[in-house]
């Protein structure tokens, strides 16, 4: 089911989101409608909070392929890139955001099962933005030159 995407100025966006400590249904349908929406938004990321959910959860959908991050932490960051970002919580604008270059995370799959992951480049950054999410930080905090996407 694709959901509403909440935009900057809602409240839920700014929270610091607590940690996935059920690993059940529920938890398996809000994965499903956060892909729903993200393949419908035509996005590279989603987080919970996004739609309207406080919980430290994530989707990407990358080149490297389809990813749901549950309960996701750096393990480290190395490196160093600047580009472009946009987000489906701030609709039309783009900014020039400095992140890491390569990252690993440590995560929970549905069930609670533990991986980790390495990710570089464009995955890095996609993966970076969506983390910050969980944190309440939105990439208008840490962009320069927030601009008018069409432009
Ligand atoms: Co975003």
């Amino acid at each position: 089911m694709v959901l509403e995407i909440l935009q900057v100025g809602d409240p839920i966006l700014r929270e610091k989101c607590s940690p996935v400590t059920k690993f059940d249904g529920k938890l398996c349908t809000l994965l499903d409608n956060m892909k729903d929406t993200l393949k419908k938004a035509e996005g590279a990321g989603l987080a919970a909070p996004q739609v309207g959910v406080p919980l430290r959860a994530v989707v990407v959908d990358v080149e490297e392929g389809y990813f749901e991050l549950v309960n996701p932490v750096f393990v480290w960051q190395k490196g160093e890139q600047c580009g472009p970002e946009g987000c489906l919580s701030v609709r039309g604008k783009v900014g020039d955001v400095v992140r890491p270059s390569k990252v690993k995370v440590v995560f929970q799959d549905r069930k609670g099962d533990k991986y980790s992951l390495v990710a570089r480049d464009f995955f890095a950054r996609a993966v970076c933005h969506e983390l910050d999410h969980l944190d309440g930080v939105i990439y208008t905090d840490k962009a320069q030159h927030v601009r008018n996407s069409e432009d």
